[in-house]
Parts: structure tokens; sequence; C-alpha cells
């Protein structure tokens, strides 16, 4: 390659692969009517008070936006009751993760994650030269937290926690979070990513925001892209203490979230309706997938949020095709303990029954059931 030489932890990063876009899938095959359940977006759209924010924003796209984005951030400090210096805005949450990286993390320095947790983390922490120590998943594919603190050492900046984890689908409860923070103090910054916070509907499931308001060492993370249906904007946001807040906007690029994305999500935040139907009707299309899962004797592991981890008895690679010929996105998923499995995310009762047919002629139901 011309030029300077590229360093080798740069060289050697792997590049994140995301669900396929249904364009292209249409494109290659040449076929439409495609149904994507890659990405664990909300199958009934956007809100559609997000929609008429932006539509009305529309006229002032010739300036820049609010760099600081004031007036979503008051409006988040409210709604959590924290001040408006403890929230950070993100274009999504994954910008978070890469900034909490680059703020806190130098050569060397090390951030501990469940094995079986967001392939973000690893790429984050890659991006800055930086040791993704992994720990193994529980049998049941949790965070398996006891292990998690024990593994965080001298060089640890950052832990983190998918609470509900992607691409497993699994939670941790209250209790376990008490212990492990007790365990872990100040030692190292505990970031719990929260992404599909409000799909969880488990009475011990924590609010981490609870933790950071008593004082742990804690980052909170949410997104826009999940039950507001905002995905395409790229918005999210982080809660912690203001001195950490104030430590990772030294990384953040001046204008990181657009003036539109500030827009909707003000406007979203404000859709309790919207956000309400949208869990209701995960909650209702859950249920059927995985019951007919179960009735087809297909594993899977029992999921709290948007989407299902399938353990597939033969080869994801050519299933993974296998479907697409079929019209429909899944998103394979490789990795230690993973083997053959794929994330079906929850979509519309049309969407999940055309997953459930395709299912049904590449791995024909058991004999009697
Ligand atoms: C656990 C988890 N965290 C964070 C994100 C990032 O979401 P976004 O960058 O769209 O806010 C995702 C997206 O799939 C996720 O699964």
């Amino acid at each position: 390659m011309r030029g300077p030489k590229v360093p080798e932890y740069i060289r050697k990063l792997a590049v994140y692969v995301p669900g396929k876009p249904i364009e292209e899938v249409e494109r290659e095959l040449g076929v439409s009517d495609i149904v994507k359940l890659a990405s664990n977006e909300n199958p009934l759209g956007p809100s559609p008070k997000a929609v008429a924010a932006v539509k009305a924003a529309l006229p002032t796209l010739h300036r820049y936006p609010d760099g600081s984005g004031h007036a979503l951030r008051k409006a988040l400090a409210a709604r959590h009751g924290v001040d408006i210096e403890q929230v950070i805005l993100g274009a999504g949450s994954v910008e978070i993760i890469e900034m909490l990286a680059r703020a806190f993390m130098a050569d060397a320095d090390e951030a501990v994650f469940s094995q079986q947790s967001f392939v973000s983390y690893q790429l984050a922490v890659h991006q800055v030269n930086g040791r993704a120590v992994t720990v193994p998943a529980t049998p049941g594919r949790g965070h398996d937290l006891p292990a998690i603190a024990r593994a965080v050492g001298d060089r640890t900046k950052l832990v983190f926690l998918a609470n509900p984890c992607n691409p497993t689908g699994t939670y941790f409860p209250r209790p376990e979070l008490d212990r492990f923070l007790a365990e872990v103090g100040d030692r190292a910054l505990v970031v719990t990513d929260e992404a599909y916070h409000d799909y969880v509907t488990r009475p011990d499931y924590p609010d981490a925001i609870e933790d950071v308001k008593a004082g742990r060492h804690v980052m909170v993370l949410r997104t826009f892209s999940k039950v507001y249906g905002l995905a395409g904007l790229r918005i999210g946001y982080g809660i912690a203490a203001p001195d950490v807040v104030a430590t990772v906007n030294r990384v953040r690029s001046p204008f990181n979230t657009s003036s539109l994305a500030q827009v909707a999500a003000l406007a979203a935040l404000e859709d309790g309706e919207w956000v309400r139907s949208s869990r209701e009707h995960n909650l209702g299309e859950l249920a059927y997938l995985q019951g007919e899962l179960e009735r087809r004797g297909v594993a899977f592991t029992p999921s709290v949020t948007n989407f299902v981890l399938v353990e597939f008895s033969s080869d994801i690679g050519e299933l993974f095709l296998e479907f697409q010929k079929r019209g429909v996105i899944i998103r394979p998923v490789g990795g230690p303990g993973l083997v053959n499995c794929g994330r079906v995310s929850v979509g519309t009762r049309a969407e999940n029954d055309r997953f459930l047919a395709a299912l049904g002629e590449l791995l024909p139901a058991r004999a009697g059931a």
C-alpha cells in the first residue's frame, strides 16, 4: 500500500459485519418482498411523532446541529431524574462505546466482557490497541458476573455488561448486579449497555441508572434505535457521573449527532404510546415465535427481548443462504460456544410466519411435533 505504514493493530482489525440490507439482498437475488429479521429493529416502524418532528425540521437543514444536544439532554435528564451534565449523546450507542474506549484506554489497557456478547465491544477496544479480556458465558448463555469480576485486574479500565445481552437474549437480575458492583468497586468503569431495556418485563431486571444515582462507578447506555424505531438516524445516549461524562466529551466529535436525530429523539421520547404498543406487540410475537420453535423441536435460548438466538443443527453459513433464497434475512452468529447459531429478530406476525415457513422447508419438523 502507498504512503505511511499502517499500524499493525489497525491492519489486524476485524471489520464489523452488519445485518444485510434489504436492498442488497434484492439486488443479489433479483427478488423483492424480502423480510429482514437481522438487526433487532422495531418492525412496526418509527414513532409517528418522531417522523412528524423530522418533517418539521427539514427547512433548517442548512444549519449545524446544537453540538451539545442541549434540548434532548435536558429532556433525558428530566426523564431519568439526573443532572444534564450526566448525559452524553452519541451517533447510536455504538459511538459511545467507541468514545469510551478512546477516552479511557491506552496501549495494553484492558476491557473485560462476556465472550457471548455484543461484538462492538471487541472492535472498539481493538481500535485503540487495547486488550479485550473475554469471559466464557454461563451454560444458559448468561453473563458469568463473578468470573467477570475476577477478571478485572490492574490494567482493566472498562467492563462492558450487555443487559439484556445481544446476541443471547439473556439478562442478569438486580441481586447479581449488586454483588458485582460491590466486588468491582471503583477499580474499573462498569458500562451497562441497556439497548433493549424497554422490552424487558421481568420484575428483577435492574435499571442501572439507579446505580449511577447511588454514586457507583457506572455508565448506562441506552438507544433510540430499538423500541423508538429510529435506527436509521443514529442516536443513543449515556448516563454517568458528571466527571465521567466530561471525560468522554473530550473525545466526542463536535457535531456527532445530527439535528434530525436530535428532534426525532426528543419527539419519540414523548411518544409513550408508541413505546407501549411496540413493547406489547413484541411480547406477543416473541411468545409466538418461541412457542413455534419449541413445537418444532428447534433449540433456542429463551429471550427477554426482541430477538431469539436459535441453535440450528446444521451449518449456519449454508442455512443463512437458504433463508435468504426464501426472502428471509437472519443474522448468523459466530464465536466461542455459538456454533451454528443464528439470531432472529421478532418481526410482525407476517414476517415471523415467513421465517417459520422457511424454517419448515429447511428443517422439517420432528416426527410427532
Ligand atoms: C447490546 C447492544 N448495544 C448497543 C447497540 C447499538 O445500537 P445503536 O448504535 O444503534 O444505538 C446494539 C445494536 O444492535 C446492541 O445490540
